[in-house]
């Protein structure tokens, strides 16, 4: 499970890396082949990952955690920033040596840089034997069977449809409590600095009915929290044709609130210029529907925001926190800060660090500018920040937030929160770890209770770190 919450997890250029997931394969059974397969990027990635292992496990073939098993490699991958690829390549070079010592081995690259680089992939990685965009996975086996004959096989179409409304994710490596389900695909904005629209093609909203499906066998399974993922969740809008309507997010939300007071609803990510106030109302009408949202800021700046195509002004961005804070006075905000994007001056990276103290967040990721190619940005203007000032800017966004994040910890000592327990913590079985509603970390000692994970408990706040509450449990 992605912690959402560490901070060292996400400062500068760092790729979230998933684990190699646990074996859903069945002893029992026996399958074409084992595919082991890794993801890197976005919460979305992962959650893509699930529904490749479906399609996968659904046409005979079974998940390895151990690479040694497995003659098809997979890794599905993140073209955000120029580290995510590299990152990716280096992690290739190391499945080459694995391919020399077994030839029957097939290695797949998977997601928004097969799609951003297409067979051009095959051209500067030799090893490569499948490209897959992200609209592509049902084509999978049939593009294994392709590759096994010694052809290369390429499918990176992108659809104005392709939701896998109908397919139902493996949970991969998880702890059985939280769970992502896709809400929608692609993205519409063009913020001058994403590859995301060209990778992931056209926004499309995912049938609203297969969400409370997905998300109610989800509960009936076990898991107590959900989290709705988009790029831009709140433009979510999909076209109820029994009922004759349009569902907004606001609507949807509510309904899979509806699902069980014990199931916990999250969601991200929310474009400043799309949330609504009735989101915000939801959110304040049903407990269940977690107080925190994810408002990427990308820069405190207005000419920068211009310049990076957020249609949202410094203004606008702080009077819907006003509004957030006015409607949900307890409610965490967490962002997304972008440093040394094209121009930037020390007047505009004031600017973002202002509107920092006066949101308060709880939580950023923060990067530095990484130019992709492509991008409007890329074809409007020069990358012309240095690197140096690059990270020095970066640095004094990660100390800001870190002071930021301390005074929030500090101010939730004494109070008592409902925390879902998601499992033991990293350092001791002797302590749980879980989050409250406002995606804080919390760990604190099992005590002589018989809580389990999954249960919620209350637990009083004791002491912080920078990133984490420690507490212990008062009922
Ligand atoms: N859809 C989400 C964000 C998706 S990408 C939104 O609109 O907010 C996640 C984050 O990566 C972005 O919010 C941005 O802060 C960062 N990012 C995207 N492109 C980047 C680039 N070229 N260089 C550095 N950071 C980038
Ligand atoms: Fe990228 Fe902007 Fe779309 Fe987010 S909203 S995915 S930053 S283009
Ligand atoms: Fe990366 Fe693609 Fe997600 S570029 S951030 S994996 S949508």
């Amino acid at each position: 499970m992605i912690q959402l919450l560490e901070i060292e997890n996400k400062l500068h250029d760092e790729v979230r890396q998933g684990e190699a997931y646990a074996p859903v394969s069945d002893s029992n059974i026996a399958y074409k082949k084992y595919f082991y397969i890794e993801s890197y990027g976005c919460a979305m990635n992962f959650s893509d990952t699930e529904i490749i292992a479906s399609i996968l496990n659904s046409n005979g073939y079974g998940a390895t955690r151990n690479l040694e098993e497995a003659e098809l490699i997979f890794v599905n991958t993140c073209s955000i920033r120029e580290k995510a690829e590299a990152t990716v390549r280096k992690r290739l070079t190391e499945f080459r040596k694995l391919k020399e010592a077994n030839k029957r081995i097939l290695v797949g690259v998977l997601g928004c840089m097969a799609e951003r680089l297409k067979t051009k992939l095959l051209e500067e990685e030799k090893l490569v034997d499948m490209v897959i965009g992200p609209d592509s996975y049902r084509s999978l086996p049939s593009l294994i069977a392709q590759a096994e004959t010694g052809q290369k096989a390429v499918n990176v179409l992108l659809s104005r449809e392709e939701t896998y409304a109908d397919i139902s994710p493996i949970r991969l490596d998880s702890n059985g409590v939280c769970a992502f389900v896709s809400i929608m695909r692609g993205c519409n904005n063009m913020c001058s600095f994403c590859v995301v629209p060209f990778t992931r093609g056209r926004e499309r909203s995912r049938d609203a009915y297969s969400i409370i499906a997905e998300s109610t066998e989800l509960f009936n399974n076990g898991y107590k929290e959900i989290t709705l993922l988009g790029q831009n969740v709140d433009s979510y809008y999909w076209y109820d044709e029994k009922k004759d309507q349009q569902i907004t997010f606001a609507q949807l939300l509510e309904q899979v609130a509806l699902i069980h007071p014990a199931l916990r609803i999250r969601f991200s990510t929310s474009h400043p210029k799309d949330i609504t106030d009735d989101v915000l109302f939801v959110m304040a009408k049903y407990d269940n529907v977690c107080n925190h949202i994810h408002l990427p800021l990308q820069s405190g700046s207005t000419r920068l925001l211009q310049l990076m195509n957020r249609t949202y002004s410094k203004g606008w961005y702080t009077t819907k926190v006003d509004r957030i804070k006015e409607i949900l006075p307890n409610c965490t905000i967490t962002a997304d800060i972008i440093t040394g994007f094209c121009t930037e001056t020390e007047e505009d990276h004031q600017e973002t660090l202002e509107v920092m103290e006066y949101c308060g967040y709880d939580m950023s990721y923060m990067y530095y500018y990484s130019e992709r190619p492509g991008t409007l940005a890329a074809k409007r203007f020069e990358d012309d920040i240095p690197l140096d000032v690059k990270k020095r800017r970066l640095q004094e966004v990660v100390d800001m937030q870190g002071k930021l994040s301390t005074a929030g910890n500090l101010k939730d000592i004494g109070k008592t929160f409902k925390i879902l327990i998601e499992g033991d913590s990293k350092k001791s079985e002797l302590d749980f770890t879980g989050r409250s509603e406002h995606n804080k970390s919390v760990v604190f000692p099992k005590g002589n209770f018989n809580y389990k994970k999954g249960d919620y408990v209350l637990v009083k706040v004791k002491e912080c770190t920078r990133a984490t509450l420690i507490g212990e449990i008062v009922g």
